[in-house]
C-alpha cells in the first residue's frame, strides 16, 4: 500500500518509519527543507530511541523516502496522513488548525484521484467535519473521505507504542475508508491489537479526554504530594498504596515538578476552549491547568528555600531539562518555567542533560552553562536540582559528588533518592516532592 505522510516531526516520522516497517511504501513530506535534506543524508532530526535504526532499515529497503515536494508522492498514494502541528492559538489557547487546513488544501488542489485524508494531528471535536468543507472548497471535483486517527504514542517509547498500541482509534464515515484503514493497520489487526472504529466526533474526543484524564491524574498526585509534605505522610508510600487498587492503577502516580511536554499543556487548554464552544464548561480541566501552574511555582520556592531563601550569585547544577527522559523535546517542559525564574533571581546555572542542548540552548541562551560531565558540573555548586529522571542520574556517586560541591545540597524533584541516602553520603540538605525532610 502506498501512503503519504505530511509533516515529518515526532509523530509523522515515527508513523512513517513504523508503517514502512509494516511493509507499506511510505513517503514522508515536510515543508522544512533542512529537515528533509538531513533525513535524506541519514540524519535524524529528533532524538527518539531506536528511530535511527528503524529509519535506516526501511530507507535501505526503499520502502521509506523523504521529500519536500508533496506533488511527487501524491500521484500514487490513496491514503494521506496529516501529522502537522496543532499548537496552542495565541490568546485563547484553542488548537491552531491552520497547519492542518493548509496541508489539506495543498493535497486537495493537486489531487485528481480519490484520497483518504487521515488526520493524525490532535484536533478538537468537530474539526474533521470542518476539514471536509475545507477540502470541498479547495477542490470541488475531488472524491475523498476523511478519517480521524489520533495518535497516542509517548515520546521516549514511541516506536513500541506505535508497534504495540493499547488501541488504535479510527473515526470513519464510509466503508471504503474503513477498508483502507484496516489495510493500513493490517499487521496490528492480524495480531489482535484492538482497532476501534468510531464516529469522527468520538475519535477526536477520545484523544482529548485521554490526555486531559492523564494530566488530571498527575496533577492529583502532585497536589496530594504537598499534603504529604505538610502532614508527614510519604508520597511514595501513598502512590504505591493507591496504585495497588486495580480501579486506580499505578501509572501516572509519580509526584514531580508538574506535567509538561508537547501534548498535555496544549491539549488541556484546547479542551477548555472546545468546552466553551459546545457550552460544556470543562471546570475540572481548568482547575488542573491552574494547579499545574502553581506546582511549578511551588518547585521554584522549594529550590529557593533550600538555599536560605536567596539564590543570588549561587551556583546551582541542574540535572535534566527535557520534559521527560529519552526525548530531546523541550516544549513546555517544567524547566522552561523553573530555570528562567531562578535566573531572574540571580542564580548561576550549570546544566547537564543527555539530549536537551539543541533545543535548550535556544531557550536559555547565554544565561546558562552546559556540561556533559556531571562530576565536572557539580564542582563548586551549592545545590543540585534533579529535574528529569534520565537513567544517568539514577546511580550517581553521591559521596564523590558531595566532596566536589561547595555546599552539598540536593533537591530531588523526581524522588530518585532518599534523605537518608543523601545525608549519609556527605550532603547537608536533601529535599524531594511529597516527603518531609529534616527541615520542613
Ligand atoms: N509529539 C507527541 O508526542 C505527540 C503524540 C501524540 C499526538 N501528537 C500530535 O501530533 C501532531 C504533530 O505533533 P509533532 O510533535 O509531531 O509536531 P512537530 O512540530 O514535531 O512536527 C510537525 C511537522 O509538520 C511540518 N509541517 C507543518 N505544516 C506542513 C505542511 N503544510 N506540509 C508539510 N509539512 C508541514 C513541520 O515542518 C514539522 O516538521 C500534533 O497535533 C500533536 O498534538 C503529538
Amino acid at each position: 500500500m502506498k501512503i503519504t505522510i505530511v509533516g515529518t516531526g515526532y509523530v509523522g516520522l515515527v508513523s512513517g518509519a513504523c508503517l514502512s516497517d509494516f511493509g507499506h511504501q511510505v513517503v514522508c513530506v515536510d515543508k522544512n527543507l533542512e529537515r528533509i535534506q538531513d533525513l535524506k543524508k541519514g540524519i535524524i532530526p529528533i532524538y527518539e530511541p531506536g528511530l535511527d535504526i528503524l529509519v535506516k532499515k526501511n530507507v535501505k529497503s526503499r520502502r521509506l523516502t523523504f521529500t519536500d515536494n508533496i506533488d511527487d508522492s501524491l500521484r500514487s498514494s490513496e491514503v494521506v496522513f496529516i501529522a502537522v502541528g496543532t499548537p496552542s492559538r495565541r490568546g485563547d489557547g484553542g488548537a491552531d488548525l491552520s497547519y492542518v487546513h493548509e496541508a489539506a488544501q495543498e493535497i486537495a488542489k493537486i489531487s485528481d484521484n480519490y484520497i483518504l485524508f487521515v488526520t493524525k494531528s490532535t484536533v478538537p471535536v468537530g474539526s474533521n467535519r470542518d476539514l471536509i468543507k475545507v477540502i470541498e472548497k479547495a477542490n470541488p471535483e475531488l472524491k475523498f473521505d476523511v478519517a480521524s486517527n489520533p495518535e497516542f504514542l509517548r515520546e521516549g517509547s514511541a516506536i513500541d507504542d506505535f508497534m504495540r498500541p493499547d488501541r488504535v482509534v479510527v473515526g470513519v464515515e464510509s466503508e471504503r475508508a474503513k477498508e483502507l484503514m484496516l489495510e493500513v493497520y493490517k499487521p496490528l489487526y492480524l495480531r489482535d491489537f484492538p482497532i476501534m472504529f468510531t464516529s469522527l466526533e468520538s475519535a477526536e474526543t477520545i484523544k482529548y479526554a485521554s490526555n486531559a484524564f492523564l494530566a488530571t491524574k498527575i496533577t492529583f498526585i502532585n497536589e496530594i504530594a504537598q499534603l504529604c509534605e505538610n502532614s508527614g505522610a510519604d508520597i511514595k508510600e501513598v502512590s504505591k498504596g493507591m496504585g495497588l487498587d486495580e480501579r486506580i492503577g499505578n501509572k501516572f502516580l509519580h509526584a514531580g515538578p508538574g506535567y509538561g511536554g508537547s501534548c498535555f499543556p496544549k491539549d488541556t487548554k484546547a479542551l477548555v476552549e472546545t468546552g466553551k464552544e459546545f457550552k460544556s464548561e470543562m471546570e475540572l480541566t481548568k482547575t488542573v491547568i491552574k494547579v499545574n501552574e502553581n506546582i511549578k511555582k511551588r518547585m521554584v520556592n522549594k529550590i529557593v528555600s533550600s538555599l536560605e531563601d536567596s539564590v543570588k550569585d549561587k551556583k546551582i547544577t541542574i540535572l535534566g531539562v527535557t520534559f521527560k527522559p529519552n526525548t530531546d523535546d523541550m516544549r513546555e517542559a517544567p524547566s522552561t518555567v523553573i530555570l528562567p525564574a531562578l535566573i531572574k533571581k540571580g542564580a548561576i546555572l550549570k546544566i547537564v542533560d543527555p539530549q536537551g542542548y539543541r533545543e535548550g540552548n535556544e531557550i536559555f541562551g547565554k544565561d546558562v552553562e552546559w556540561l556533559s560531565d556531571i562530576y565536572e558540573a557539580v564542582k563548586d555548586s551549592e545545590l543540585i536540582v534533579i529535574l528529569t529522571e534520565w537513567n544517568q542520574f539514577r546511580a550517581l556517586n553521591l559521596l564523590k559528588i558531595s566532596k566536589l560541591m561547595k555546599k552539598p545540597r540536593l533537591v530531588d524533584l523526581r524522588n530518585i533518592y532518599s534523605e537518608e541516602e543523601a545525608l549519609s553520603n556527605g550532603f547537608i540538605f536533601y529535599d524531594s516532592v511529597g516527603r518531609r525532610n529534616n527541615k520542613n
